[in-house]
This record gives C-alpha cells, sequence and structure tokens, in this order.
C-alpha cells in the first residue's frame, strides 16, 4: 500500500517536472524572441533593418513586407491544415476504418504545382526589377573607395571636382545629405596602395549598413558597387556582416550623414594638415617613431595616405575608434595604446617582430614583449594618447 502511494507521488512529481521543464523553455524562448523586437532607435541600437532611412533601405522594405505577410499566410494556412488534417483523420481506437486516399489526384497535383508557381512568379517580378534598380549606377555621385581590412574599415575619398587631394579616413564614413553616394567596395587591392598581400587583407567581410542599404560583400581584388543615398541627417550604425576572423564581432563603423554645408566643413578640415606637426610634439614624436615604431602602420603626417593601420591625421575628428568599438576619449585611448588585444582580440602577437614575421591586427606594447624591445609605460601611452588627442 505504502509502496504504490509513493510510486503515484513520484509519477505525479515527474510529471509536474516535465510540465515545468515546458515552461521554463517556452518562457526562455518568448524572452529570447521579444529581446530581438527592441525598436528603440539611436546609435545605440540602430541596426534596424525594420527603420529604412535611406533610399535603399526603403526599397528594400517595400518590398519585403508584402512578401513577408504573404509568407506568413501561407504558412498559417499549411500550419493549421496539417494539425486539422492530423487531428480529424486520426486513427480512432477500435476503428479499422482509414480516410479517403488522395494520392495521385490530378486535380490536387496540378493545382499544387501551379500555385506556388504562380505566387513565386509574382514575388519574382518586383524582386528582379529591384536588384537591377538597386545596381544602377547613380548621376552625379560622391565616390568613395570602401576597403575591407582586418578589423577595420577604411574610406577613401578620391579625387573631387575641386579637390586635388585624396582624403583617407578609417570608420567613420562622412557622406552629405540629399547627394548619391557610390561605394566602391574591396579588400585589399594593390593598386589603392592599401598594403601587402598579408593575412591582414585576404579574406571577405561585408558592408552592411541596415537603416541605409543592404549588405554588399567586400571581397580581395574584387570590385563590388553599392550606393547609399539618405536625405535624414544622423548617424548609422554598420557592421561587418561576412565572418572575417577572430574579431569579425567587433569590425563596426558608422555612417555620419551630414547636410551638404557641414560635408563641407568636414571635407576641408580632413585636406588640411594635421593640427599639430610630429616634430612639435614633444616627447611624442620619439616614442611614436623609434621607440614603438608606430609610423611602421600608422600616419598623422598626411590626410591622403593608405597605409597598414588607420590614417590618424585628423584622429580627433572622429567620435569612436578601434572600428568603432570605444568612443574616443583620453582614458580609453591610453588603455588601447597600452594594449589594445585586451579591448579588441587580436592576432598581433608577432607585431612587433620586423618581416618576415606575419601580423593581423595591433599588438599590445606592454604584453608580450619579444626580447630586447622596450615596453611601454601608462606615462607613455597618456603621452601619445596627449599627441593624438590635438589631431582634430
Ligand atoms: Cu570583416 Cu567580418
Amino acid at each position: 500500500m505504502i509502496g504504490l502511494k509513493s510510486t503515484g507521488r513520484q509519477s505525479a512529481r515527474l510529471r509536474l517536472d516535465a510540465v515545468n521543464r515546458w515552461r521554463v523553455l517556452g518562457l526562455g524562448g518568448l524572452a529570447l524572441f521579444l529581446a530581438g523586437c527592441s525598436l528603440k532607435s539611436g546609435p545605440k541600437n540602430s541596426q534596424n533593418t525594420f527603420r529604412p532611412k535611406g533610399e535603399a533601405a526603403q526599397k528594400i522594405d517595400n518590398l519585403m513586407q508584402p512578401v513577408f505577410w504573404i509568407a506568413i499566410i501561407i504558412a498559417t494556412a499549411v500550419l493549421v491544415a496539417t494539425v486539422f488534417i492530423a487531428i480529424r483523420f486520426r486513427q480512432r481506437k477500435g476503428s479499422d476504418s482509414r480516410p479517403k486516399q488522395i494520392h495521385g489526384s490530378t486535380p490536387f497535383e496540378i493545382s499544387w504545382t501551379i500555385l506556388p508557381a504562380v505566387i513565386l512568379a509574382v514575388v519574382a517580378i518586383p524582386t528582379v526589377s529591384l536588384i537591377f534598380d538597386l545596381d544602377a549606377k547613380p548621376k552625379d555621385p560622391l565616390n568613395v573607395t570602401v576597403v575591407g581590412k582586418q578589423w577595420w574599415w577604411q574610406f577613401d575619398y578620391p579625387q573631387q571636382a575641386g579637390i586635388d587631394k585624396k582624403i583617407v579616413t578609417a570608420n567613420e564614413l562622412h557622406i552629405p545629405t540629399g547627394r548619391n553616394v557610390a561605394l566602391d567596395l574591396t579588400a585589399c587591392d594593390k593598386s589603392l596602395g592599401t598594403v601587402d598581400e598579408n593575412a591582414a587583407c585576404s579574406v571577405i567581410h561585408s558592408f552592411w549598413v541596415p537603416e541605409l542599404s543592404g549588405k554588399r560583400d567586400v571581397v580581395p581584388g574584387h570590385r563590388n558597387t553599392l550606393t547609399l543615398y539618405t536625405d535624414k541627417p544622423g548617424t548609422y550604425l554598420g557592421q561587418c556582416a561576412e565572418y572575417c576572423g577572430l574579431s569579425h564581432a567587433n569590425m563596426r563603423f558608422r555612417v555620419i550623414a551630414q547636410s551638404p554645408e557641414d560635408f563641407e566643413a568636414w571635407t576641408a578640415n580632413q585636406l588640411d594638415g594635421p593640427a599639430v606637426a610630429l616634430s612639435d610634439s614633444g616627447g611624442a614624436e620619439n616614442l611614436f617613431v623609434k621607440i614603438y615604431g608606430c609610423t611602421g602602420c600608422h600616419t598623422t603626417a598626411d590626410s591622403s595616405l593608405s597605409v597598414y593601420g588607420p590614417n590618424l591625421t585628423h584622429l580627433a575628428s572622429r567620435t569612436t575608434f578601434a572600428s568603432g568599438s570605444y568612443p574616443l576619449n583620453r582614458a580609453n585611448l591610453i588603455d588601447w595604446i597600452y594594449d589594445s588585444p585586451s579591448l579588441v582580440p587580436m592576432e598581433s602577437k608577432s607585431c612587433r617582430l620586423p618581416p618576415p614575421a606575419t601580423c593581423v591586427g595591433m599588438p599590445s606594447f606592454s604584453k608580450n614583449t619579444p626580447p630586447g624591445m622596450p615596453s611601454m609605460t601608462r606615462a607613455e601611452a597618456a603621452e601619445l594618447a596627449d599627441y593624438l588627442l590635438q589631431l582634430k
């Protein structure tokens, strides 16, 4: 008697455990699902493809919305029908009768072949025409070359009418509102003078600013194009959308859309020489050039040069650094110069060794120092940061 009772209690507990497990799974799943629904905008969370702010993104959304709802209607109809049929025609206890078999029914076979074909054809017409539309060469564009590197973005503004000097900047793409911006996307191209055939440029990236446009692959030795157009000034977050190694997830960027006047002012500033010459930087020059060899990868002297690392000639005019991962301020910059791999993972242990050592990313100047090389102090990092922060 007692034995039976406890078995009954055990099985009741087991049933309860199973119910709880499903509840936990259900609630957890719901929480994860709802976490993706935030519609908060602004630079903190504006990688939102459902909030188009650019022409291309709007056109994609206009196509995506009806196709999405058609798909939802069809999926719901199929699911409801499947569940209904499974219940309605289930095998019942004590009954041997089978429902009417319709395998090989000509009317059904024809209708469920033709109907999907018609729906797909209807969806294909606007889809294909939009592909060609988005690929069309824009009129009177501002040209910008985008170079994907491990793990940051370089933006080159080639010669514009009236400007006889190139602008090379990093991670913050300034564009004017109300004008087409024709992007020329590539990764590692010798003709651009963008570095060597080393690991840092031999991978595929993907350029994506969800609020402005669709994705475009960024391929070594190949040119892809993408047009951006927006009439809304603002900061739009972008992200590398193709796995490209250790810090792929940290390969962010910003598109800063400005009124034409503000964009002109930005251009004029970028075309200027550095606000402070390296030779006037006091002790920083020795640290930057001789002791830590920063000039091996960066330049602070000429905003038209493309080198291994980001061009720093106007670093202080940017709002972020490290491919958009950190706000640009003194404390962050000191941490970065001192030991960047602790802020963004990088494969850069051998970076301070001379070639043929290969290098991906920025090395730590305070950890894993190769024998015979100096190790940086925080005071030195601060001196370098103070110099760089003057480069408006
Ligand atoms: Cu670059 Cu992922």
